[in-house]
């Protein structure tokens, strides 16, 4: 997958692994990483999937009607690059924390669905729930952050509670970020997960 890997100066530090929004690209995040987590390591990925030409990790038959065949096949391909970069680039493979952006949040909501071990943590940022009916792994280990929207178009404030019942569920330690500026993502957002990201590791 294409990608940009930038080498931290903490090499016990968790590694960033970073997930844009629909159209963006693995730039876009990086500004994130260095405020949340100036000495970690980056793994910054580009979707491998193109709508319109705009990058996404995974198909959608509409806004927010997600594929999920494509869903649960990028999810397994993210998985195994995620193995793979950590061989070529030596880093631990389990202590990987992920920030993802609506598009890119929901990725990283079924990397956890699917996963149990994929990542230490996650801070999602205006995140729906990616799939239903599946029975979670074991997500005590894996705290998460979610940003959300009081008046989020995109996501409706009871898709979140549902997602965060549903980590919850499996034990992850979760906590709601609420802000009211729909689905953007606020310096006010990225700094609430930045305190949280502190707290954890
Ligand atoms: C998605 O397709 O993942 C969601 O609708 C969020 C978005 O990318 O707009």
């Amino acid at each position: 997958m294409k990608h940009v890997f930038q080498q931290g100066s903490d090499l016990q530090a968790p590694v960033l692994v970073l997930f844009h929004g629909t159209g963006g690209t693995e730039h876009d995040l990086l500004p994130l990483a260095s405020l949340i987590a100036p000495a970690s390591s980056v793994l910054s990925i580009r979707g491998n999937v193109l709508e319109n030409g705009m990058p996404r990790f995974f198909r959608r038959l509409a806004e927010g009607i997600f594929d999920e065949e494509d869903l649960i096949f990028r999810t397994k391909e993210l998985n195994d690059f995620l193995d793979q970069a950590a061989v070529d680039y030596k880093f631990d493979r389990y202590n990987l924390v992920a920030i993802g952006y609506s598009n890119g949040a929901n990725i990283v909501g079924s990397l956890l669905f699917h996963y149990q071990d994929a990542l230490r943590g996650a801070m999602l940022h205006h995140p729906m729930v990616p799939l239903r009916g599946l029975v979670l792994p074991d997500l005590s280990s894996t705290p998460c952050f979610i940003g959300a929207g009081t008046n989020d178009p995109i996501c409706p404030p009871r898709e979140t509670e549902e997602l965060q019942a549903l980590l919850s569920g499996a034990g992850a330690p979760v906590i709601v970020h609420w802000e009211n500026f729909g689905h953007q993502l606020t310096q006010s957002e990225v700094n609430a997960a930045a305190g949280w990201y502190k707290q954890h590791f």
